[in-house]
């Protein structure tokens, strides 16, 4: 009966690894581009399209090769996204509702991939972003305490690192 508990608690932080991912990067540019802008302005289409259009144009070279992805994909539909977005929609319901007609949106996702971290690097993880990323390899850290331990894991299980692409 325990197993099963166990088992079931497993199975549901498993899923809630995975949902938290679905459309991830497009919901980060969503956020951003709406934090850039004025609650008054965030209402406006055209203002809209032009937040998006300067996030999108990447002055100061802040944006990863994931968020300049979206942008590919947004950039060009502005106005597809500055509808839904003018009505106060969350970001993940406009990115869903966008998804439906370029389907990349929402499989553009934060990598998880270690192996090409420097021991270092992953050591700078924290200890639960350690446990998700084993989580979302399937594996478990039998009897891990120490964090030194859960990074060795972590190392040990690259190979289980599922392709986002
Ligand atoms: C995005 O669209 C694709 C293709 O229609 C679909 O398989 C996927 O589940 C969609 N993702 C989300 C989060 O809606």
């Amino acid at each position: 009966m325990k197993v099963f508990f166990v088992f079931a608690a497993l199975l549901c932080l498993a899923t809630n690894v995975v949902s938290a991912g679905e459309c991830e990067v497009c919901v980060k540019v969503m956020d951003e581009v709406r934090a850039s802008m004025s609650k008054e302005d965030s209402k406006k289409k055209p203002e809209i399209e032009a937040a998006i259009g300067k996030y999108c144009a990447n002055k100061g070279n802040k944006l990863s090769s994931r968020e300049k992805k979206i942008c590919y994909y947004i950039d060009p539909i502005k106005r597809d996204v500055a509808q839904p977005f003018s009505l106060g929609m969350p970001s993940l319901k406009v990115c869903e509702r966008i998804n439906k007609s370029n389907p990349e949106i929402c499989s553009v996702k934060l990598p998880v991939k270690t192996e090409n971290m420097e021991k270092q690097d992953i050591s700078k993880l924290r200890v639960k972003q350690l446990k998700q990323i084993l989580a979302d390899r399937g594996v478990e850290c039998v009897g891990c305490v120490e964090k030194e331990e859960f990074v060795k894991r972590v190392q040990e299980t690259e190979h289980l690192a599922e392709d986002e692409f």
